[in-house]
């Protein structure tokens, strides 16, 4: 949705205060370098500068047909909707390149990174530990472009100081990762994955969603998604090249504080775009500029709101930092304003009653009408992990103090909520059926006042013996049953659930592997919604019928996530077995972005071929098999000061014994 000038020279008026600091009049600075193949920040060059919003200001890429490139001040600031940055292009695609601004002016002075690791050639990464991890010191020896696929990397690892109480397979005094040929699908996904990336300016920002060349109308799979990068972004990380990941973090960062607008309204400040295009715009003469085109939801189908975007951003910068060893970038101001700004988004005050964020239909992984507004579980899991990432890496000092305090209490709360309330077993079926309904009272068993009618007749004989999983959704009166199962792993992924919640998880992943697994990994939810429910629900959605796409269908991306749950959870087998699975069909039917029907059999209705998550997702998902150590940097475990902070809140609120009772109770399993 293209912006009028004049509006947006009214917002300048209306936001020309940013962090309580005036905007100064534009400026071309060089705050960004990217010299290859030693990548070097410095976004610190002129410890003066001062910001402003994207929107208001942006530069130019501008590149001579003659393939000269030069720096020049972007003459239409204020009218651009895309934001653009000047950049040096010397025709063969590398070179220096420039951000005009950062976002507020508590980022004028970022730091000058001097990384640990040089993303080449990296000898050793200094992996910190979290609260139970004592520092790891990862060794490897010369890396280069093919680093983890086709040569002898040396891992050493201090077993003791390593807390994987599931993760029996790691505690390797040495994990030595023998020397391993290329099969010929990983060779082809690495081919695939590569020729998917997304330069700006020369660099390397991302990948796209999908690259399919008898595609008619990609619509917006050709835009970098900020979810589906996340595990071509690991396969990177995990391959030893750092610098596309870095790019992608600083650009979407950038985007973050562009004054949106859908239709006349903005949401809010920290929001981050579910994806973004590199365009090519003609200037005068034989001159075009690259710019960036960020999609915050208003040209998306349905008119999303991206929720996830940001919380997947702050999973990514923390596995950034885990991965390479460069700490130094998630210090920096910038950055740290970055994270500020999604939290303070995602923990502002609402009318809401529950810990759980609040949100409409579509804002996530599912991103079009599917009966999942309200407290889906997708986002109450990744919201999690991300409160869990940020307050790892937060700077502690007085301004972060208040923030880091919200934090605790919210993941506390959170936890609390989410394992009492969502969670389901045969046991608790059973309580559910026999609750009475209409209790008004503080100490109520059926809060949420469910009629036991509500349980679904799929769910009765379904449920197996042993295991369970979290529901799919909670609001007043209702409990949405459904299976979904990228929450259901990051509730593992992030110890969003306790030991026994993510244990018995994956023992109904077990149970029920002909229906979530089938012929090809995984189901995004179960079951699907048919008949009348489906034209109610979906809205008589022809792309989200029964067993296909959103509706029940199979997605190969969800592996390597169901990798790192089962590696966490000690259980690497399981994903050894749903990755066989997945690598017997994906290169033969080119790597199709999902799936149809009950148990996986045909590629998807409308699914895009070669679509990058998918062909990411498997790569990372050997990676992890094969370097658990490095999967394990990606997980948490139960951190029990938490579940202190929720009993002392419970016991000091003098609410009744039932909640104190199930807080405490939480601690014992
Ligand atoms: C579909 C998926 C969404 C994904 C996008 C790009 O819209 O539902 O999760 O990000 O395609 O692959």
């Amino acid at each position: 949705m293209a912006m009028k000038p004049s509006c947006r020279i009214l917002i300048l008026g209306r936001k020309s205060v940013f962090f309580g600091f005036p905007i100064p009049p534009p400026k071309c600075h060089p705050s960004f370098t990217n010299n290859l193949p030693n990548f070097r920040l410095n976004f610190g060059h002129d410890r003066k500068l001062y910001s402003y919003s994207p929107r208001i200001l942006g530069s130019q890429c501008v590149i001579d047909r003659t393939q000269k490139a030069f720096c020049a001040p972007n003459s239409s600031w204020g009218q651009s909707r895309v934001f653009s940055s000047t950049c040096n292009v010397d025709g063969v695609g590398r070179g220096a390149y420039l951000i005009a601004r950062v976002a507020s002016n508590v980022r004028n002075y970022s730091t000058s990174v001097e990384t640990r690791v040089n993303d080449k050639n990296f000898e050793k990464i200094y992996v910190q530990g979290g609260i139970n991890v004592k520092p790891l010191v990862v060794e490897r020896i010369d890396r280069d472009e093919s680093i983890g696929r086709d040569e002898e990397s040396r891992v050493e690892v201090d077993a003791e100081n390593v807390n994987n109480e599931n993760s029996k397979d790691l505690n390797e005094a040495e994990v030595l990762s023998v020397p391993k040929e290329e099969s010929e699908i990983e060779r082809e996904a690495w081919k695939l994955l590569r020729d998917a990336i997304v330069t700006y300016c020369g660099s390397p920002v991302g990948t796209v969603a999908a690259n399919d060349p008898g595609d008619k109308q990609p619509l917006n799979y050709d835009q970098v998604f900020i979810r589906d990068f996340v595990p071509s972004a690991l396969a990177f990380l995990l391959g030893g090249e750092g610098e596309i990941v870095r790019n992608f973090l600083l650009h979407t960062l950038q985007l973050q504080s562009w004054e949106k607008t859908v239709d006349c309204y903005s949401p809010g400040q920290g929001l981050m775009p579910a994806s973004f295009k590199v365009r090519t715009v003609p200037l005068d003469g034989n001159k075009f500029e690259e710019v960036l085109d960020p999609d915050f939801g208003e040209s998306a189908i349905g008119r999303v709101a991206p929720v996830d975007s940001g919380l997947w951003w702050i999973i990514l910068l923390r596995a950034y930092g885990k991965i390479t060893g460069d700490y130094a970038f998630q210090e920096r101001v910038d950055v740290q304003t970055g994270i500020k700004l999604i939290l303070n988004l995602c923990l502002s005050d609402g009318f809401d009653m529950f810990p759980s964020l609040l949100v409409t239909d579509g804002s996530c992984m599912i991103d079009r009408r599917m009966g999942i507004h309200g407290h889906p579980l997708e986002i109450q899991a990744l919201f999690y992990s991300a409160l869990r990432c940020s307050r790892e890496m937060l700077t502690v000092e007085d301004g972060s103090k208040n923030l880091v305090r919200a934090i605790n209490n919210r993941l506390s709360a959170l936890s609390f909520h989410i394992r009492e309330y969502y969670w389901v077993d045969m046991k608790k079926i059973n309580e559910i059926y026999r609750y009475k309904t209409e209790e008004y009272s503080t100490d109520a068993t059926n809060k949420f006042n469910i009629y036991p009618e509500q349980i679904p007749h799929w769910l009765v004989d379904w449920i197996p013996e042993k295991g369970g999983y979290m529901i799919g959704n909670l609001q007043p009166g209702h409990m949405d049953f459904r299976f979904f199962t990228l929450g259901n792993l990051w509730s593992i992924v992030s110890s969003l659930g306790t030991p026994k919640q993510n244990e018995a998880i994956l023992n109904l992943v077990e149970a029920k592997w002909d229906d979530l697994v089938g012929h090809m990994p995984l189901k995004i939810c179960y079951p699907a919604l048919e008949y009348e429910e489906w034209r109610i629900i979906t809205g008589s959605d022809p792309k989200n019928t029964p067993w296909s796409y959103h509706n029940g269908g199979s997605w190969p991306t969800l592996l390597w996530q169901f990798t790192l749950a089962c590696i966490k959870m000690g259980r690497p087998e399981l994903a050894r077995k749903a990755v066989d699975l997945a690598e017997k069909r994906l290169l033969v039917d080119r790597w199709p972005e999902y799936y149809d029907t009950r148990n996986g059999r045909f590629i998807g209705k409308q699914a895009r071929l070669y679509q990058t998550w998918t062909i990411a997702g498997l790569l990372t998902s050997k990676m992890f098999l094969e370097n658990p150590e490095m999967a394990s940097l990606l997980f948490w475990e139960e951190d029990y000061e938490l579940l202190e902070i929720c009993v002392c809140a419970l016991s000091k609120s003098g609410r009744k014994k039932c909640s104190r009772g199930a807080a405490k109770s939480q601690i014992l399993v």
